[in-house]
């Protein structure tokens, strides 16, 4: 069986095909800034420019002709109205074009399932990316929900830090190597809530501190200058600026190494204590947050105390993709889970649909 998954829900259009579980192609384009965040109708034209292409590569790709396709899998929700609304729509086109059924794919669950190639069997799942931020774990038909975010996504957070020190959008990588030239740790609000975290004051704190550098070293700016997001400009120039702080001397690479202690800090103490309350003993990370490899390693480390295994797809997985679309979709459409191309005209977009809101009836 073949199946083509398209993922839209953001900044990233992509197109996975999978046969029979096995990852034919994963070709993806995504939207990008060099300063600012991410505008929906903007990324939603980026999708609607590189649709083609994407397809047209992923079918070279996996070196297959269009009518080997058996089924098409798409990001119905949660995500961005516009961005989704381009992926639906060509989702129709090929559906009707190829005469194929679809099937719609909840974006969340995606990343929990494409974590099955890693072998991980029953995990409790620390789920981290733009807008959302959750600890998951499968219970009764659901993807329960035991803890998250109750303000912004971690990935969020992380990009509305690196935008209010002048880098583009997505930030998250660069803070990392801005982290990794850190040295002193700067206390921070330690903001877990039961088994919830909160964000927006970590930020405010952290932009107050970026203030107070740039008062410093700059006293006839308001705010930090916008920096050429390449050729480590950013990293060579900043990482000088320093600031009395209410202890000790501190940088911006000291702010963004202080700022991924405590937040993984907070996420990988919330995974642990879901892990002993469920009994599991696996652990899983999804999203495009878990590419940074200090939080890998910080959730290596707790999973090793306390005898769990630790299991994290490849980056190229964890970002939105299109094979996490494709792979749920297969799974799906082998328990018979699709709608026919006859009665598509009725399939619509959930830009608001929650994990637990899910039938699972797959497993
Ligand atoms: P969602 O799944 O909630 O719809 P999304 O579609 O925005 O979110 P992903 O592609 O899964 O997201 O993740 C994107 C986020 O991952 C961005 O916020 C980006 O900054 C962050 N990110 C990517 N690489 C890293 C890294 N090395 N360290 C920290 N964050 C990272
Ligand atoms: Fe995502």
């Amino acid at each position: 069986m073949v199946v083509l998954g398209i993922e839209s829900t953001a900044h990233t259009f992509g197109i996975g095909i999978v046969e029979n579980g096995k990852i034919l192609a994963n070709v993806k384009k995504t939207y990008t800034t060099e300063k600012g965040g991410i505008i929906p109708i903007e990324a939603a034209k980026h999708h609607k420019e590189k649709k083609e292409e994407i397809y047209l590569e992923a079918l070279n790709k996996a070196s297959i002709q269009e009518d080997k396709i058996d089924a098409i899998a798409f990001s119905q929700g949660p995500g961005l109205s516009p961005c989704l609304l381009e992926g639906l729509r060509f989702t129709k086109e090929l559906s009707k074009k190829l005469n194929k059924p679809i099937i719609p794919v909840n974006h969340c669950i995606a990343h929990l399932e494409i974590g099955r190639l890693t072998h991980a069997e029953d995990p409790v799942m620390l789920y981290v990316s733009g807008a959302n931020t959750q600890i998951i774990a499968y219970s009764a038909n659901r993807y329960r929900i035991f803890g998250e975010t109750l303000d912004v996504g971690v990935g969020n957070f992380i990009d509305n830090f690196a935008r209010f020190i002048g880098i583009g959008f997505p930030g998250g990588p660069m803070i990392q190597k801005l982290a990794e030239q850190g040295k002193s740790y700067i206390e921070l609000p330690y903001t877990v809530k039961g088994m919830d975290i909160t964000l927006s004051g970590i930020l405010t704190n952290l932009k107050q501190k970026v203030d107070k550098i740039n008062r410093l070293n700059n006293p006839n700016l308001k705010t930090l200058p916008t920096h050429p997001n390449k050729d480590n400009f950013f990293i060579n120039n900043h990482i000088k600026l320093r600031a009395s702080g209410d202890e000790r001397d501190y940088t911006i690479a000291d702010l963004a190494f202080s700022m991924q202690e405590t937040v993984f800090a907070m996420l990988v103490e919330v995974a642990e204590r879901a892990l002993a309350h469920t009994g599991k003993k696996q652990l899983l990370l999804g999203g495009g947050v878990a590419c940074n490899s200090r939080l890998q390693n910080m959730a290596k480390i707790m999973c090793e105390e306390r005898d769990a295994s630790f299991f994290c797809p490849e980056n190229s997985l964890l970002v939105d993709n299109g094979a996490m679309i494709a792979y749920l979709g297969e799974i799906m459409f082998s328990k018979g889970i699709h709608v026919k191309p006859e009665e598509i005209d009725g399939l619509d977009i959930k830009p608001r649909q929650r994990t637990d809101e899910v039938e699972v009836s797959w497993k």
